[in-house]
């Protein structure tokens, strides 16, 4: 997407050396506009678990691009055993997306069991996570279209005033690699002429709605407002927002829904308010392995400064952090909550709009059901037959 006039992704190889991995460095958003160069395993790690980068595409394409820097660093003798090694390193920044996981299992499929030397190897890590990479922002084009169709029904019904969408966290391009997943349909509307108004929550206790979402939307010219993270029931009581449209970090395959840690409160009273209620996901954040998303997800718990602690900018255009309890007042930080599939009025895809519910999953992915519980076809979004329609040049 566009920042000061230039495009830029999230993630992509350095120009002049493919052995080099850049990246936007997440942290000082919005305050500053930094790039970072990642150069081993090492880095990517780091990058990860301390959130340079972060959300759920966006970690996807990264640990593929740290097998690649693994790749590079391993001895020929030991090859596969370095990548192994680095796969296990890599799953274990972030626990809760699938995409991870995922994005690590495909670059070994590719990468073990391949008679091929180092060299080849290498090639192909290279462009195994290119491909990642690329079909991550192709998968978040195409959600933005199928989302586009959701928002001109509800614009075609409203008699007067733009459409509200209230939004959790960040789900847009800087979370991915680009267009975003809950934001692409909003850009889609918003560039295709549509009145559109995102409530941007803060997201407490990192505020990437703050720092990230108003951040991106702004750069876009999309209106929106921040709104303080408790501020959704009242909203959806006085008929303030017309649509919920959240990310995902893993999708069950009944459909519960495991998101950024206050989704659940905003569906609950979404449903109360019968305002309908939408996450927006590739099929890279399914986990079609797991049916019960409150007994199976693992929720990751975060250090308690990030609740202890605030980050911004001063009176005097100082950046720095801030304690905002008592010295000793000890805290629990949870990263994620899962949302029951009841609760949710679908799941916009790469494929379509489809039910949260085992039958609407299935339905559009009907070759990852075929054999209980087994995963096949976790690579199939490569081959979906996507529409062509192009909205961004
Ligand atoms: O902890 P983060 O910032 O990596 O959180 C993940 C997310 O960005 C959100 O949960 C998001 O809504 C879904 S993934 C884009």
């Amino acid at each position: 997407m566009n920042v000061d006039g230039g495009h830029y992704r999230t993630i992509w190889l350095k120009e002049s050396d493919n052995r080099v991995v850049q990246i936007i460095n997440q942290q000082v958003l919005p305050f500053k506009f930094e790039i970072l160069d990642l150069c081993t395993l090492e880095d990517m790690r780091r990058a990860i678990k301390d959130m340079y980068v972060r959300g759920a595409g966006l970690i996807g394409a990264a640990a593929a691009y740290g097998i690649y820097l693994a790749a590079l660093e391993a001895e020929s003798f030991a090859f596969d055993r370095h990548l192994l090694k680095a796969a296990a390193v890599l799953k274990n920044t972030r626990p809760t997306a699938s995409n991870l996981a995922w994005a690590v299992d495909r670059m070994l499929s590719k990468l073990l069991c391949n008679s091929s030397g180092a060299r080849e190897k290498i090639e192909l890590a290279r462009i195994e996570s290119q491909r990642i990479a690329e079909s991550d922002a192709e998968a978040c084009r195409h959600i933005g279209l199928y989302g586009l169709e959701l928002i001109k029904k509800i614009a075609a019904e409203k008699t007067k005033g733009p459409v509200n969408i209230l939004t959790h966290c960040n789900a847009g391009w800087l979370a991915f690699v680009d267009y975003g997943t809950a934001l692409s349909p909003v850009y889609a509307a918003f560039d295709s002429g549509i009145a559109v108004h995102v409530w941007v929550d803060e997201t407490r206790p990192r505020n990437q709605g703050a720092s990230l979402t108003a951040w991106e939307l702004g750069g876009h010219g999309v209106p929106h407002h921040l709104v303080a993270d408790n501020a959704g029931g009242y909203m959806m009581q006085h008929g303030l927002v017309d649509l919920v449209i959240t990310g995902a970090d893993r999708v069950t395959r009944r459909g519960d829904l495991a998101n950024k840690i206050g989704t659940y409160l905003k569906a609950l009273a979404a449903n109360e308010n019968k305002v309908p209620f939408y996450a927006a996901l590739p099929s890279s954040t399914f986990d079609f392995t797991m049916e019960d998303g409150l007994k199976e997800i693992p929720i990751e718990e975060r250090d308690e400064a990030e609740l202890r602690f605030v980050h911004g900018k001063g009176p005097g255009g100082a950046c720095g952090t801030l304690q905002i309890c008592p010295d000793h007042t000890p805290a629990r930080n949870w990263g994620f909550d899962v949302t029951p599939a009841r609760y949710i009025r679908g799941l916009i895809t790469e494929r379509g709009i489809c039910a949260a519910s085992e039958q609407g999953i299935r339905s559009l992915y009907p070759e990852c059901f075929t054999a209980g519980k087994e995963i096949p076809g976790r690579e199939q979004p490569e081959e979906t037959p996507l529409p062509k329609e192009k909205l961004w040049q």
